[in-house]
């Protein structure tokens, strides 16, 4: 008697048929993934309450990689490009990627851009420089920042930026869009400092006191990671006022 059945044989060549061909499939492509929160849910109290941090986090940034990723496995073509390449291919993107890609992007660097107050440093010799020159003085930059973050009309981001010319500048953009889409209607540059002003962001402690929530925020600006992002963008080393040349 045979120690396999005809239907068994038959069974058991489609499956090393299937081994052999998904051996020779090119690797698939790497899924986008959620970064932790760099710090607790709840370093950024009293101006951003844990509960914002998490449902911010995990619901909203979780979800905008969650669509990335799905739409992503629909359009094979684009696989393979960096979230910085999905960005400057903005208007080549259907709307629903555009808008995903940008919040993985934007929401990346909000984390980052925020430290505990006390802890997020001051702007490097370098930074400080620049901002005098094109501003006038670090207050005068923020109040900059926190006009355009308050006169932003709906949903959407202020930025602090570096444009091409090497020039400083301050400019918002709506919904997901960020000064590194290439879209009509938005001043481009490398964004060194950008402020999430969607509701989602502080509605549970602010409501619609938005100006109160900008003004909160400041203080958490984590000045190392944006002299860091100048530094990487300039070529500049990212020194403090104060530290040995
Ligand atoms: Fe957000």
């Amino acid at each position: 008697m045979p120690l396999l059945s005809p239907l068994m044989r038959r069974l058991l060549a489609v499956v090393c048929g299937l081994a052999l061909l998904l051996s020779g499939a090119p690797p698939a492509r790497a899924e986008f993934s959620l970064p932790p929160l760099p710090y607790p849910a709840d370093a950024l109290e009293p101006a951003i309450d844990a509960r914002t941090m998490e449902i911010h986090h995990d619901r909203h940034h979780g979800g905008y990689v969650a669509k990335l990723n799905a739409a992503l496995a629909e359009r094979p073509e684009l696989a393979g490009l960096s979230l910085e390449e999905l960005q400057g291919r903005a208007r080549r993107l259907p709307e629903a990627m555009r808008n995903n890609a940008g919040g993985h992007w934007n929401h990346s660097q909000f984390w980052t851009a925020m430290a505990p107050a006390g802890e997020g440093g001051e702007p490097s010799e370098a930074l400080l420089e620049a901002i005098n020159g094109r501003f006038g003085s670090a207050d005068a930059l923020r109040e900059q920042f926190e006009a355009a973050a308050a006169a932003r009309f709906g949903s959407g981001w202020a930025w602090l930026i570096l444009k091409q010319n090497g020039d400083l500048a301050v400019t918002s953009t709506a919904n997901q869009d960020n000064p590194l889409m290439n879209l009509g209607g938005i001043e481009r540059g490398t964004p060194l400092l950008g402020l999430d002003v969607w509701e989602h962001a502080y509605y549970l402690s602010y409501q619609n006191r938005r100006p109160d929530y900008i003004a909160a925020w400041w203080p958490l600006v984590n000045w190392s990671e944006v002299n860091r992002r100048y530094a990487e963008a300039t070529g500049l080393s990212p020194r403090t006022p104060g530290e040995e040349h």
